[in-house]
């Protein structure tokens, strides 16, 4: 019997069969050929949020999340945080190594001089209501893309791939400053090929008469690392959604709209605004215990803590703190980072959460950073869809270059009625 196989008796039957275990796991396909008679498509493996399922192989982030670890492409996330700018992580997580300095200097010239965008897209940002979240801008703003590029359909081109991915990452801020600047009713700043990525993100953001913006250093730098930390983070939701909507030769815009869709959500890239909210609520660090009981009672969820695959401190975590004390250091203390630390600090000695392995995840302290930086609330989902833009595009190339990928169709286990006679309204009780 092969050391790497599993051996699988069907008590139904009494049949053995023998599967092979590569890189720790079977193929769920093999389980296909366990029946019991006719059954046509044999055993299935059930997995709601597909907490055990790989579907596929990927040579980008690796996490361990016992150990807090996470890497890309090999190099570990403090060594990139401390050493690394956001474009060439961006290089590094699509390339697959670090860029030559003419290869960087190459990529972040390219990026640069695609950071404006069509004129009529500011028409569809005018349209939205004054209150509209930047998501909702954002995630239609990338789709609408596609139809501004419609080469983008030649996704087994790489020239085509490779013009597409660098609009996308040079855009995405454009359209995320401008959803900004529409809902607190000032004209749009047009990007600055003079400054930096994150540079050039906090003069759309913040510019306001002056003939030229200057970012403060310390807070060009910060917003950069958090772009790294959030660049890629293997099979997450949103990623998983690139993935899924790509298996179809979705263009990449759409793909990307879809994923920035996923993030939203307040379980995901949306839960660093939730933190903010929960922060202020809690509003005193003597109503902490109080809240904690709540969430006990399972009334609410502390916001910012657990992560499916981190069962240990996210090391994302770890650095973001950092990072606050060095913007604290030029925008004045946020209050909030009070709360913030107390309530970790209760939550880490208490048996609920240690039993459970809840620990502050990315997000805890992201939003407290935004918010001294005078960033609002609702944009900090998207700027996370900003840092995980390159991380999305590289998951979808390498689906795209897999040649074990297909259309993406999970199985169902059909609970719904057995087959019935169509009930004339007349008849029906
Ligand atoms: N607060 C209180 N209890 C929690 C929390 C939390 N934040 N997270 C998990 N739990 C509890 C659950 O109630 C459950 O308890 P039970 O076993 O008594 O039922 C147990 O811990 C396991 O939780 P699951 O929901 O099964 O864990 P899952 O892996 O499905 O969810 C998730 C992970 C979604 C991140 C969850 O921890 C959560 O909702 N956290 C708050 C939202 C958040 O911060 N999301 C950001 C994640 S990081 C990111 O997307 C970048």
């Amino acid at each position: 019997m092969p050391k790497d196989s599993l051996s699988i008796t069907d008590n139904r039957t009494g049949t053995q069969y023998e599967v092979p275990i590569q890189d720790g796991a079977i193929r769920a396909s093999d389980l296909r050929q366990v029946k019991v008679g006719d059954d046509g498509a044999g055993l299935m493996s059930y997995d709601p949020g597909y907490v055990n399922t790989a579907p596929c192989r990927s040579a980008i982030s690796f996490i361990d999340g016992d150990k807090g670890v996470l890497r890309y492409r090999g190099y570990p996330i403090e060594q990139l945080a401390e050493h690394s700018s956001f474009l060439e992580t961006a290089y590094l997580l699509l390339h697959g190594e670090l860029p030559s300095a003419a290869a960087l200097d190459g990529w972040i010239r390219e990026i640069t001089h695609h950071t404006f965008i069509h004129e009529n897209i500011k028409k569809f940002i005018d349209g939205f209501h004054h209150d509209a979240h930047p998501m909702g801008v954002l995630v239609s703003t990338v789709a609408a893309l596609s139809t501004f590029y419609p080469e983008a359909k030649n996704i087994h081109d790489e020239a085509s791939r490779r013009m597409q991915i660098i609009r996308l990452i040079a855009k995405t801020p454009t359209l995320a400053a401008f959803a900004h600047r529409h809902a607190v009713g000032m004209p749009y700043a047009y990007p600055d090929n003079d400054l930096s990525y994150s540079g050039n993100f906090l003069n759309m953001m913040f510019l306001t008469t002056e003939v030229k913006y200057v970012p403060n250093p310390t807070l060009q730098r910060a917003l950069d690392v958090l772009f790294i930390l959030h660049a890629d983070h293997e099979q997450n939701c949103s990623t998983s959604a690139m993935r899924n909507v790509g298996s179809s030769n979705a263009d990449p815009y759409s793909c990307t709209a879809a994923a920035a869709a996923a993030l939203y959500g307040p379980l995901h890239g949306g839960a660093n605004e939730e933190v903010l909210r929960m922060l202020r609520a809690i509003g005193a660090k003597d109503r902490i215990p109080a809240y904690i009981e709540r969430v006990k009672r399972g009334e609410l969820r502390l916001m910012g803590f657990g992560h499916r695959i981190y069962k240990s401190y996210d090391p994302r975590a770890t650095i973001i703190k950092r990072v606050a004390d060095q913007v604290f250091d030029v925008t004045g203390k946020n209050p909030l980072i009070d709360i913030a630390i107390e309530l970790e600090r209760i939550a880490l000695q208490d048996d609920y959460f240690v039993s459970r392995k809840l620990y502050p995840n990315v997000d805890f302290y992201s939003g407290i950073i935004y918010e001294a930086m005078r960033i609002p609330v609702d944009m900090f989902p998207v700027l996370f869809a900003i840092g995980r833009t390159p991380g999305w595009l590289a998951q979808w190339q390498e689906m795209l270059l897999d040649k074990e990928q297909r259309i993406a169709r999970p199985r169902q286990i059909y609970v719904g009625p057995a087959k019935r006679d169509y009930v004339p309204i007349e008849q029906r009780g």
